[in-house]
């Protein structure tokens, strides 16, 4: 960690109450305009962890994750694990799941409402024990989320589900294969499915399943495990159910939308980074950040991200499905673009209630107009520091990465979205020179 440098002219211990590593950060305060340099180690993904705790029920035994995020999101996983009598333990990134006893199979409310992939449990549970019981999941407020594509697709694989006010129950005597066809590539109705499906009775074939790199890794998890899955990465996924699943150790792929995030600052900022990862860097994954007219070089596992000049306007970007432009960047982007050279439109076909971040940004000076799903954001010169709010957490990163862009003092409410995502966010940003702080209010 940094030492503390005076931030706004106040020394470490202000009574904001600036918080101790473990602590819930709530506010971020930064003061922005420089060019940032060094290096971050890249977090593991968090929506290929995530799937994973929630299979590692489907075995008995002692499973453990390496190169786990240490998030809020992976946090609240570990306590409905631990609701549902497991034991858990998080050493450094190495998560310990020990699945011997499962003594319950509903979770409650609040539990659930923490995280959305608490849903993923569904699946999970309905094939370990045949029975689960769970709230409608939370998560950001990013739109109405709703989980059709998992009770219509569960329904045809033989469970009955009873929903009574916001409790859903499943129950199955008998868990089967079926042919589902998904309306749309639902990144959690697939995995849930593929959940249902490894230890269900006969083949279950999926159409339409979500391809994010996050999905593969997930069933090359499942595989490992002694699933038999079949066609992860493309639209039609195949699974022959098996009667046991073993535990293992395994190591999570490098988390892509955090590494868009680390190399769209610098892109906004200007400097020099270096991003250290697990894989060498896909085709797909530098394209997104190439477009902002930074300098990218990829050396063995390590990708360098050099910015000198002003960032560069893109025509039109739409997000889409994998391997289209992730939804999760979006607001990243549009934060980027605010000091382009010129006008950007970006069409957000994902999420209804994505554009929270764009009044925040209008108030640090950016030129924004909204129009249904499409903003036009014509680039000015010169943003400046002022009080925000983050709504959900990618926009929170992306109002950091906006504070960070702009001139002056910027402090950063409702910070805490952030934490559920991003492993030591303020921590790898003062390493590379940021001036900035987390604190609790
Ligand atoms: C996952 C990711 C999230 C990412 C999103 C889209 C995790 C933990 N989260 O979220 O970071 O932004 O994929 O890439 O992996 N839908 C329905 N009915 C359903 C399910 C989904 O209508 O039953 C709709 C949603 O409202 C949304 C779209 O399908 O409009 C995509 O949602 P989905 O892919 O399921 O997102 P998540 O799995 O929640």
């Amino acid at each position: 960690m940094n030492p503390g440098y005076a931030l706004f002219g106040l020394p470490n211990g202000n009574g904001m109450g600036f918080v101790e590593r473990g602590v819930r950060v709530t506010v971020i305060e930064m003061e922005g305009g420089c060019p940032l340099h060094g290096e971050i180690v890249l977090q593991g993904s968090k929506n290929a962890v995530l799937p994973m705790i929630a299979a590692s029920i489907l075995c008995t035994g002692v499973t453990v994750i390496h190169n786990c995020p240490v998030i809020d999101d992976v946090k609240c996983m570990m306590k409905l694990l631990r609701k549902l009598g497991c034991r858990t333990e998080l050493t450094g990134h190495t998560l310990s799941i020990d699945t011997t006893d499962i003594i319950q199979e509903t979770l409650e409310e609040n539990a659930v409402k923490e995280v959305r992939a608490s849903v993923l449990f569904m699946g999970s549970l309905l094939g370990r024990t045949g029975s689960a019981g769970l709230c409608f999941p939370g998560g950001c407020s990013i739109g109405k989320r709703p989980i059709n594509y998992h009770l219509d697709a569960f329904e045809k694989m033989g469970i009955d589900i009873n929903i009574m006010d916001e409790q859903i129950n499943c129950k199955t005597a008998k868990l089967c294969g079926a042919k589902i066809t998904l309306d749309f590539p639902s990144v959690g109705a697939t995995e849930n499915i593929i959940l249902a499906a490894v230890l269900a009775k006969g083949v279950t074939q999926i159409k339409n399943t979500a391809r994010e790199p996050e999905i593969v890794d997930f069933c090359r998890f499942l595989r490992n495990m002694g699933a038999r899955i079949y066609g992860a990465g493309t639209k039609n996924i195949v699974i022959y159910g098996v009667k046991k699943l073993h535990p293992i150790e395994y190591t999570v792929c490098d988390d892509r939308i955090a590494m868009a995030t680390y190399g769209l600052l610098i892109a906004g900022t200007g400097g020099n980074l270096v991003l250290h990862t697990k894989e060498r860097q896909t085709e797909n994954d530098i394209r997104i950040l190439a477009c902002t007219g930074c300098r990218l070089c990829v050396k063995n596992t390590a990708l360098i991200i050099k910015q000198k000049k002003r960032v560069r306007p893109v025509d039109f970007i739409k997000t889409s499905p994998y391997p289209g432009f992730p939804t999760d960047v979006q607001s990243l982007l549009m934060t980027v673009l605010t000091k382009a050279d010129g006008k950007s439109i970006l069409e957000e076909n994902i999420f209804e209630n994505r554009y929270h971040t764009v009044s925040e940004l209008i108030k640090l000076g950016a030129n924004i107009k909204v129009k249904g799903n499409r903003v036009t954001i014509y680039g000015v010169g010169e943003l400046r520091g002022k009080n925000i709010r983050a709504n959900d957490l990618r926009g929170g990163a992306a109002l950091v990465i906006a504070g960070l862009m702009a001139e002056g003092q910027t402090k950063l409410e409702h910070a805490k979205y952030i934490a559920r995502g991003y492993e030591d966010m303020t921590d790898k940003l003062q390493n590379i020179g940021a001036k900035i702080k987390s604190g609790s209010e």
